[in-house]
C-alpha cells in the first residue's frame, strides 16, 4: 500500500510458539530487552493492528490508533471499549479502507498477532521483526505462524520471500534475539 510500511512483531519460543497451552503468553517469553524493543517499535508506528486477544498491554496503549480483528462486526466500527480503537473484519473491508477508517494513511503499521492475524499479512511485510527465546520450549503451545509446528517459524517467513537478516540480541542472559526478515 502507496505510503504504509508493514512491519510484524513477535516473540517465539525455540519450539516456534506464542502462546502456551492454554493460548497465554506466558512469564517466561517475557524478556526486559524484547520488551523495551516492541515498546519503542509501537511507539513510533503509526497503526497497531492485532486479534481480538493480542493487545499489547503497555503505558503508551491508549494513544495508539489501532485496527482489532472481529467477526463481531460486518466490516468496520468504531471499538467502544477501546480508546482510538477501530473494530475490522477483513471479510466486510479490506485493509486500506480499514487504515482509512482509522485515520491512518502514512508511517508504519506495526502487525502484532496472533498467528491468523500474521498469516493476513504474509505476502505484504516490508520488514518481520522475529524475536526468539533460544532457551524456552513450550511444548503443545500455540505456533506463532499458521503451520508451525509442522514448519518452523523460519521455513514459514522463507516460504513468503522473506530472507533473515543480522541478528540484534535483546537479552544478553537469556540470549534473545531479533532478527528482521526482509524480502
Ligand atoms: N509472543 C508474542 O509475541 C505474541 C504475539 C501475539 C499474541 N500473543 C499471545 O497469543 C495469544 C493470542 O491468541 P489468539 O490466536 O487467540 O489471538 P488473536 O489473533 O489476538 O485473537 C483471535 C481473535 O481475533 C479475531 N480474528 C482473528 N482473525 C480474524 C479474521 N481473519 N477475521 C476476523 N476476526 C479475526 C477473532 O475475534 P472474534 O472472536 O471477536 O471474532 C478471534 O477470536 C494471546 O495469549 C496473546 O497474548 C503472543
Amino acid at each position: 500500500m502507496a505510503g504504509l510500511v508493514i512491519e510484524g512483531y513477535v516473540i517465539a519460543s525455540a519450539d516456534g510458539m506464542l502462546a502456551d497451552a492454554r493460548h497465554e503468553m506466558p512469564d517466561a517469553l517475557k524478556f526486559e530487552g524484547d520488551k523495551k524493543f516492541f515498546e519503542a517499535a509501537l511507539d513510533r508506528a503509526a497503526l497497531v493492528v492485532h486479534g481480538r486477544h493480542s493487545h499489547e498491554g503497555q503505558p503508551n496503549s491508549p494513544k495508539r490508533k489501532r485496527l482489532v480483528l472481529t467477526r463481531k462486526v460486518a466490516a468496520l466500527a468504531p471499538d467502544p471499549d477501546t480508546p482510538n480503537a477501530s473494530l475490522w473484519n477483513p471479510a466486510g473491508a479490506t485493509f486500506e479502507e480499514a487504515c482509512a477508517f482509522a485515520g491512518v494513511a502514512s508511517g508504519t503499521a506495526a502487525i502484532i498477532g496472533g498467528p491468523v492475524v500474521f498469516d493476513l499479512f504474509m505476502d505484504r511485510y516490508d520488514t518481520f521483526w522475529l524475536s526468539e527465546a533460544p532457551h524456552v520450549r513450550l511444548p503443545g503451545g500455540e505456533g506463532c505462524f499458521v503451520g508451525v509446528p509442522a514448519r518452523t517459524p523460519h521455513q514459514v517467513l522463507a516460504s513468503h520471500g522473506l530472507r533473515p537478516g543480522t541478528p540484534h540480541l535483546l537479552d544478553p542472559a537469556s540470549e534473545v534475539t531479533v532478527t528482521p526478515w526482509r524480502r
